[in-house]
């Protein structure tokens, strides 16, 4: 037994190894952040974890003319920063052994063509076996051409009985139609069931621990519906501003970047009926079928149901930042969103009129993640509970970052001779209960990927679904006048008009 079995009861018989087949990654757009920041570090740490197969191989295909050494240095240098625990020289180097690189235009024959051959030369040298793992960490823009071209030089399919699989990064297409046109392109090349679109809020341990305290406890589920939840409130907050994407950013806004899809992953999970079993296709069934239920907004009911804000200057941890119109790559009268308030309602009979709340905004005072139970308060109050009583509804929070936990809050008698009645939780902390570290999502997400489970990945249907229920309010937007922007200053918690949004209900959002 390990040191943490032995020093933390509760992780014993957590053992359990999966590795993957020997298998090559290649990533496209391999000089990029997402490479150097959390791919390539999150594949060391599976290494250092020795959850990688032998002879694992990387290949990065790229525009910039780099040698495969200055590669390895770029990468070293990143993973140096971004690795969970630092590097080991020795163990960086026996992983680099593995890691070349090609130049290449992603619309370039001649750079699939060199691909294929070291494909080849790693399936002999380093016995690939002919599985393949394909990652596109390119913008967006270059995700046709590459599948098109993929597909062209033969490279969508293994030989030798090995596997191909293709991990496609978000944004998949940017409203329904362009998302309808993407997947029909893949498959023309890939069949789904080579498809791994990814979503990293899928990967962290918190959002895949929504299931398990679902559905392998039995004590909430009867609780779980509209006879006792009053509403949901899901939160994503950062208090990053854009990091320098402004680029991305002015075209996408937070409805995009954020609602579209991490969001609604962490509504879908927490409102999706049980599965039928815990594999890929039963759970995004559950998870579409929720998507399905939702009643949009329409592009007429946009000012009911959603609010939207954009940050001006402020401070933030006693730091003046500039507003969003002052970043670099933004218009001076941008109109794109940093922040989102909406309200949808799913139409089940789990569900039926139970709000879910969901905001996410940028250049907030915290960076915090929660979803949010709150129950129906107690149909008759008992007690005269007197003045300096705080009496407020339960509520179940389960908190995704960054002090990951779950807690309950339920009203309690403060000690004393008269009925004085307060909040008080019930915690469950993951670092106090298991003392170790959580993997990077990208670490659960890319090893999933190599053992050819997709059960944490979207599936075509689902991402349609998803966008069908953003492009209608993108549509009430475009259609709205201008909104007077910036509304929130830096710091804050956002626009006034989203308290006043959810007090008409004679809700408020939680503080965080
Ligand atoms: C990304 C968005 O998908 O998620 C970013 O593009 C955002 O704008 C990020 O900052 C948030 O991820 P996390 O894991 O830090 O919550």
């Amino acid at each position: 037994m390990d040191e943490a079995t032995v020093a933390n009861p509760l992780r014993a018989g957590l053992r359990m190894q999966r590795t993957p087949e020997p298998c090559a990654v290649v990533i496209f757009g391999a000089t990029g952040d997402l490479t150097h920041r959390k791919l390539v570090p999150a594949l060391y740490d599976l290494q250092r974890e020795r959850l990688l197969p032998p002879g694992f191989s990387v290949v990065g295909f790229a525009r910039r003319d780099w040698s495969d050494d200055y590669f390895r240095e770029t990468l070293l240098k990143d993973a140096r920063r971004f690795a969970r625990n630092g590097v080991q020289d020795a163990l960086w180097e026996s992983f680099a052994e593995g890691i070349s690189y090609i130049q290449a235009s992603f619309d370039d024959p001649a750079g699939y063509a060199a691909l294929a051959q070291r494909l080849a030369e790693l399936d002999e040298q380093r016995g690939t076996g002919g599985n393949r793992l394909l990652y596109l960490a390119t913008p967006p823009e270059s995700y046709p051409t590459i599948i098109e071209r993929l597909g062209a030089a033969g490279l969508a399919h293994s030989p030798n009985g090995g596997w191909t699989r293709i991990i496609i990064e978000k944004p998949f297409g940017r409203d329904v139609a362009s998302a309808r046109a993407l997947n029909a392109q893949v498959h023309k090349v890939f069949d789904e069931s080579q498809v791994y679109r990814i979503d990293h809020y899928l990967g962290k341990e918190t959002v895949q621990n929504i299931l398990v305290f679902r559905f392998a406890n039995g004590i909430f589920e009867p609780l779980w519906n509209r006879r006792y939840v009053d509403h949901v409130q899901i939160t994503v907050a950062e208090s990053i501003g854009i990091e320098g994407r402004g680029g991305y950013y002015e075209g996408a806004g937070a409805l995009r970047d954020m609602v579209q899809n991490h969001l609604m992953q962490l509504l879908t999970l927490t409102a999706m009926e049980p599965p039928v079993g815990y594999r890929a296709d039963a759970v995004r069934d559950e998870k579409v079928k929720v998507l399905r239920a939702i009643r949009p907004i329409t592009p007429e009911l946009v000012d009911t149901y959603t609010v939207r804000g954009q940050y001006g200057p402020g401070t933030i941890n006693g730091q003046a930042v500039p507003g969003y119109r002052e970043e670099v790559g933004v218009a001076p009268d941008s109109c794109t969103e940093t922040y989102v308030a909406l309200q949808f309602f799913i139409e089940s009979w789990r569900w039926a009129g139970v709000p879910f709340y969901l905001r996410t905004g940028k250049r907030l005072p915290r960076r915090v993640s929660e979803v949010a139970i709150q129950f129906r308060a107690a149909p008759l109050m008992l007690f005269d509970a007197g003045p300096l009583s705080d009496i407020d509804p339960n509520v179940l929070a389960i908190k995704i970052q960054p002090d990951e936990g779950i807690s309950l809050r339920f009203d309690s008698k403060v000690p004393g001779q008269v009925n004085q009645i307060r909040p008080v939780t019930m915690d469950f902390r993951y670092n106090a209960s298991f003392g170790v570290e959580s993997p990077e999502a990208y670490e659960r997400l890319l090893l999933d990927a190599m053992l050819g489970d997709s059960t944490l990945f979207t599936r075509s249907d689902e991402v349609e679904a998803s966008w069908s229920l953003i492009t209608p309010i993108h549509a009430g937007w475009a259609a709205a006048p201008a909104p007077a922007f910036p509304n929130y200053e830096a710091g804050t918690w956002g626009p006034r008009a989203a308290d006043a949004f959810i007090e008409r209900s004679g809700r408020k959002w939680r503080r965080l």
